[in-house]
């Protein structure tokens, strides 16, 4: 019917939405060199322990607030609080900022499926024998490359934004992420049979809190920066997906599926890099941080043989994937928030003409950002020299992950839990959770994370983060 809300053609269509919108560059790029850089089995413990206080808590609160107001985050705060009216202007900010850098992170993964592809097929598109620091740094310092390969991740996002939720989103996400769990497994399976795969397998598992004794500050504030980012939490995704959920649908079983899904890819992308970057590159190589994904496997595929440009080629697509299901998400976040817009006003608008548009604004700031080439091209940067987040310099996308994961998104998240706790109230949010009769089970402990647990917890993650990003 025109102008009916769209909405999830089933549960299973809704969690292969949100898993895939978790499941991103976040759970196997960032997981493993964070869990690297953070001390291995230490980092496992803390974030496991924050997924479950702080995690689910949010993901609940999204889920519940996007489908008791049947709007995105900024018409969900609109019509639900007095006080926090605004508060989805935040989340949908940082959505449409985090855009910006993540399809051009996007792209270089298809640049590298391409390459690998080269590889595998003797063609002249291959790595030519350079190693993945020369690979890297040369994708960086081309920016017509790096614009192009963005430009085309942004294509096949917005084709599958523009089919709808149920049409596009859902249908895509069904197929791909089981899709993506089986390229994982075949790469897990070659990277813990290479020797010397056992060293990193014991550094992930072998109970080890010496780490913790040393920076235990530091450690959190690195596992909750990567759960909220992880999550796809604090940044309105989880109230738009939330707000296409029919009334029949167990929210709270969803954000324990949602969340056990996420954290097990996030390990089990674990095993597919440590274990193939201890064993080919030393400790040093799993340590090796950010570069990881573009530098370091690189050079792990092509240390791996003949087969190693094949298991490249799938890594890459499947990095791919999980980053498409991410920015689905994203733009999905504004898209929902024009096509509110135009019914609140009493017409319908137009899904295709909308998403078009979105996709045509990110493509410009996503534009600066790989034109940025992660700094190396020299463009002028807000408030440089202020941070190097990811241990590169000043650059475009640091600056727009500052603002988005730094800072909007722990703020949102936190205004999310007072706002709850403190304005809407247990009781009442209790309502829509049992409305199809579901038992609120977890009501007791929902109540204490959300009213005092999650909000300390995330008033000192802020502040880490700003600290982490040197503001403060
Ligand atoms: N959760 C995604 C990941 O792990 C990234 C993401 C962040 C997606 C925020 C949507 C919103 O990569």
């Amino acid at each position: 019917m025109e102008g009916k809300r769209d909405s999830w053609g089933n549960n299973f269509g809704f969690l292969m939405a949100a898993i895939g919108s978790a499941v991103g560059l976040g759970n196997i790029w960032g997981f493993p060199y964070k869990m690297g850089a953070n001390g291995g089995f230490a980092f496992l413990i803390v974030y496991l322990a924050l997924a479950v206080l702080i995690g689910f808590t949010v993901m609940l609160g999204e889920l519940t607030i996007g489908r008791k107001s049947g709007k995105g985050a900024v018409g969900a705060y609109v019509a639900l609080s007095k006080h926090f009216k605004w508060v989805g202007w935040l989340g949908a900010l940082s959505a449409f900022l985090i855009m910006s850098f993540y399809s051009v992170l996007g792209g270089y993964c298809l640049k590298y499926m391409v390459l690998n592809f080269g590889d595998l097929i003797n063609a002249s598109f291959g790595s030519a024998g350079q190693n993945g620091g020369d690979i890297f740094g040369a994708l960086l310092t081309n920016q017509a490359e790096s614009i192009m390969y963005t430009l085309f991740f942004m294509i096949i996002s917005c084709a599958i934004v523009m089919g709808g939720i149920a049409g596009g989103i859902e249908k895509f996400s069904k197929f791909a992420m089981p899709a993506l769990f089986v390229l994982l497994v075949i790469v897990i399976v070659r990277s813990v049979t290479l020797d010397g795969a056992m060293d990193g397998l014991a550094f992930m598992f072998k109970p080890n809190i010496e780490p913790l004794k040393k920076d235990f500050l530091g450690v959190l504030s690195s596992a909750s920066g990567q759960m909220f980012f992880s999550l796809s939490l604090g940044m309105a995704i989880m109230i738009t997906y939330g707000s296409y959920l029919p009334k029949k649908e167990n929210l709270e079983r969803n954000s324990f599926i949602i969340i056990f899904s996420d954290t097990f890819i996030a390990i089990l992308a674990g095993l597919a890099v440590i274990p193939a970057a201890f064993a080919l590159g030393g400790e040093g190589a799993a340590l090796a941080g950010p570069k990881l994904l573009y530098i370091t496997l690189q050079n792990v595929f092509a240390a791996m043989g003949s087969i190693g440009p094949l298991i490249g080629v799938l890594f890459y697509l499947l990095v791919a994937i999980a980053a498409i299901t991410s920015a689905i998400s994203l733009i999905e976040t504004t898209v929902t928030f024009f096509m509110d817009s135009a019914e609140s006003k009493g017409g319908s608008g137009n899904r295709k003409v909308i998403a078009f548009i979105v996709s045509l604004i990110i493509m410009a700031e996503a534009t600066l950002v790989a034109a940025d080439g992660l700094g190396s091209n020299g463009l002028w940067v807000p408030f440089q020299k202020s941070f190097g987040v990811h241990g590169w310099n000043d650059c475009w996308l640091d600056f727009m992950d500052v603002m988005s994961e730094g800072i909007m998104m722990p703020l949102g998240a936190l205004l999310m839990c007072l706002f709850i706790g403190y304005e809407y109230g247990i009781k009442k949010f209790g309502e829509e959770i049992t409305i199809a009769g579901f038992p609120f089970r977890s009501e007791a402990f929902f109540s204490l994370c959300c009213r005092y647990i999650a909000p300390i917890g995330l008033a000192f993650v802020l502040w880490g983060q700003l600290k982490n990003f040197g503001i403060v």
